[in-house]
């Protein structure tokens, strides 16, 4: 019997798909969320785990030292706060996992924990928070600074920022007490001040409302350093990971899984899942044809990659010549994203930027034909990887979410791979589940 494995989806709450001939309405119906409602409650069809919305915080302009390509192209603005469109989510549907991103480096961490216990109520249990350190200069100037903290400072801190985790425990279990002959609401005995005095935090607590459901929500995570690696081994229920070929992506995972053992934790007890972007149609060839049709990279499409990049390192890419290797880097954004840029022309420094940029970027794997054929690749490649699940990612729209929902699911659940039932209520439980 083949081994099931986990499904969610990536996504941000920006438009999707807009100018495509199936687009419909999308450009505009994201605005008020329902987009999100409909393709959320498709993806619960689907029994997929969770959606995970990404989130950044800035117009970014290094590209060119101009706002025009991140607006024209809806790159990183226009983008709304996942969090409260979590509360809308919940509200239309009972049990997918709804993970929103936040992030240590700017947010204070009382408001963090105070909105995620929230939102765990709201949804009964089904709330998960994507810690993130952010990357960019730009968003530190929204914040008070000039310069995004150094990389692995920004983990220092992020381990402290735990002080979250002191305030979800600050309420004992049963502090609430609704004894209606007492006319006790809440027991004081049993809500705690924590008086954490940090390097970075001062917090004195508790937190004024009870936690939810799952006590301290489901952590996602990212790190792809090893100091962010580290991280997310020591917290993360579940993890996503931006891997290319089974190798890496087998790596990656047991690299995760030994840096839990070495903290103590059961490896079994975080997730990890990788991004995908299956290619699907009625034929193997048809497919073939639309992922060659994909892959094909236009001129619009190499000045939204290389902005991509440039708002990610804080380096702007227009300064180096297209068709020159492209000279030494450092960044104190997103290092595994331009390392992985690098990578794509094998060797560093011998491939144009023009090359590299007109490379499409790189999947886990990539995932091409009938639903029959895609299933049978994931599990080939779950296999070799070990576990735990793929994150799907992509051009979004509603007919994309449907190939996928109506047509890859079914096929993975008819050979065991996927879950057709939601086991638990909380999304913290159905990750454990298998
Ligand atoms: C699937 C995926 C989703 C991510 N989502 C976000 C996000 O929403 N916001 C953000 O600032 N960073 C996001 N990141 C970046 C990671 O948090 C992390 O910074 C990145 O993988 C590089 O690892 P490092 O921080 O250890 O260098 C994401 C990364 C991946 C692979």
């Amino acid at each position: 019997m083949a081994n099931k494995f986990h499904l969610g989806w990536f996504l941000n709450f920006s438009s999707p798909s807009w100018l495509g001939q199936f687009d419909g309405n999308n450009d505009e119906s994201w605005i008020d969320g329902e987009f999100y409602v409909d393709i959320v409650k498709m993806m619960e069809r689907g029994k997929f785990d969770f959606v995970m919305f990404e989130d950044s915080l800035m117009v970014s302009d290094v590209h060119g030292g101009s706002m025009a390509t991140d607006l024209k192209y809806n790159m990183y603005a226009p983008k709304q706060d996942p969090l409260p469109l979590m509360a809308k989510l919940g509200e239309h549907t009972k049990h997918i996992g709804l993970i929103a991103t936040a992030s240590t480096s700017f947010y204070p961490p009382f408001i963090t924990a105070r909105m995620y216990a929230t939102l765990d109520n709201l949804t009964h249990g089904r709330i998960g928070w994507n810690v993130v350190t952010s990357s960019e200069d730009r968003a530190a100037q929204n914040f008070g600074l000039d310069l995004h903290y150094e990389h692995d400072e920004r983990y220092e801190m992020a381990d402290e920022y735990e002080v979250v985790k002191g305030l979800w425990n600050s309420w004992d279990p049963g502090a609430l007490v609704r004894d209606r002959d007492t006319g006790v609401f809440a027991d004081h005995t049993k809500v705690h001040p924590i008086d954490h005095d940090g390097k970075y935090y001062k917090v004195r607590g508790p937190l004024n409302m009870m936690p939810g459901p799952q006590g301290q929500p489901t952590l996602c995570q990212a790190g792809g350093s090893p100091r962010g690696r580290a991280f997310a081994a020591k917290h993360a229920n579940t993890i996503i990971c931006s891997a290319t070929g089974v190798a890496e992506m087998k790596a990656y995972r047991d690299d995760i899984r030994a840096l839990m053992v070495e903290t103590g934790r059961n490896p079994d007890d975080c997730k990890v899942l990788f991004v995908v972007s299956p290619v699907l149609d009625e034929t193997d060839e048809l497919a073939q044809a639309k992922a060659a049709r994909r892959a094909t990279m236009t001129p619009e499409g190499m000045d939204v990659s290389l902005a991509h990049l440039s708002a990610l390192t804080n380096v702007d890419f227009t300064q180096f010549d297209m068709d020159a290797p492209v000279p030494e880097i450092t960044t104190n954004g997103h290092r595994t994203t331009l390392e992985a840029f690098l990578r794509k022309g094998g060797e560093a420094g011998t491939a144009t930027l023009r090359e590299l940029a007109s490379m499409p970027s790189l999947n886990a794997v990539p995932f091409v034909g009938t639903p029959a054929t895609v299933a049978q690749q994931m599990q080939d490649a779950m296999e070799q990887v070990g576990g735990d699940g793929f994150l799907i990612s992509g051009a979004l729209s509603r007919q994309a979410v449907a190939e996928i929902v109506d047509g890859l699911v079914p096929e993975l659940q008819r050979r065991g791979l996927a879950g057709t039932e939601y086991t638990h209520a909380t999304l913290k439980e159905n990750l454990l589940d298998f």
